[in-house]
């Protein structure tokens, strides 16, 4: 089995990754305590996912993998993006974000959004790969729903036509944009893997 450490010590990220790419032996940051905090300070997602993967695969010496995402507001310019966490202030809660996102779309009829995940794999002697996830939706008018975390009751999904918070966890797994950037990614894995038994199999032959 594939062995992958996950640049997040969050354990509901964790379990929800396992429950998305089961067959691959993910670890959880919490195992490398000689590892510090990474700091997400970039421009982009992607340059955060690329940074977090990179150092957490140079200070293990494994493979490592990386997420970042946000929530991009077609009438807001793309905000709050990067900035999904703290798009009210450092270290304010959910409600508050959410609050600041409905006064400022408040009157606003332009109401798609979308959700935006980037993952990146990176480790010792390989190129660092880098997918994305889409998913796609608007602003309800006001939040509904108890499920999920951040933006999830203030998200209604297309399709569904209902906010991540109404709908069970099964179907956000299925459909969110981390599900859909990891399952590309998981395709990058089985290749990777393919070429890996290769290359033993090579080494022993030769040996
Ligand atoms: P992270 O990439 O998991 O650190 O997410 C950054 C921020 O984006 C979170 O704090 C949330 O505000 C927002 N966000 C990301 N994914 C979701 C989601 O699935 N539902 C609701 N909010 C999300």
């Amino acid at each position: 089995m594939m062995e992958i450490v996950l640049a997040t010590r969050n354990s509901d990220k964790v379990r929800e990754i396992r429950r998305i790419l089961p067959g691959v032996g993910f670890h959880s940051l919490k195992n490398f305590p000689q590892v510090p905090e990474i700091e997400e300070n970039g421009e982009t997602l992607e340059e955060n996912a690329i940074h977090k993967a990179q150092e957490v695969a140079v200070r293990t010496g494994k493979l490592a993998l990386a997420d970042d995402s946000g929530l991009e507001v077609e009438a807001l310019g793309g905000r709050p993006g990067v900035r999904s966490s703290r798009f009210a202030g450092e270290g304010v809660s959910y409600e508050e974000n959410n609050k600041k996102l409905l006064m400022l779309m408040s009157g606003e009829r332009r109401r798609g959004a979308r959700f935006r995940c980037v993952v990146a794999l990176a480790g010792p002697g390989m190129e660092t790969i880098v997918r994305e996830g889409v998913c796609r939706g608007r602003i309800a008018r006001s939040p509904c729903g108890k499920r999920g975390f951040g933006y999830d009751p203030v998200f209604i999904v297309s399709g569904p036509g209902k906010t991540f918070a109404e709908l069970p966890a099964s179907v956000k797994n299925d459909i969110s944009h981390r599900a859909r950037a990891l399952r590309k990614l998981g395709r990058d894995l089985s290749r990777i893997e393919r070429k890996l038994k290769t290359v033993s199999r090579k080494d022993k032959k030769d040996s």
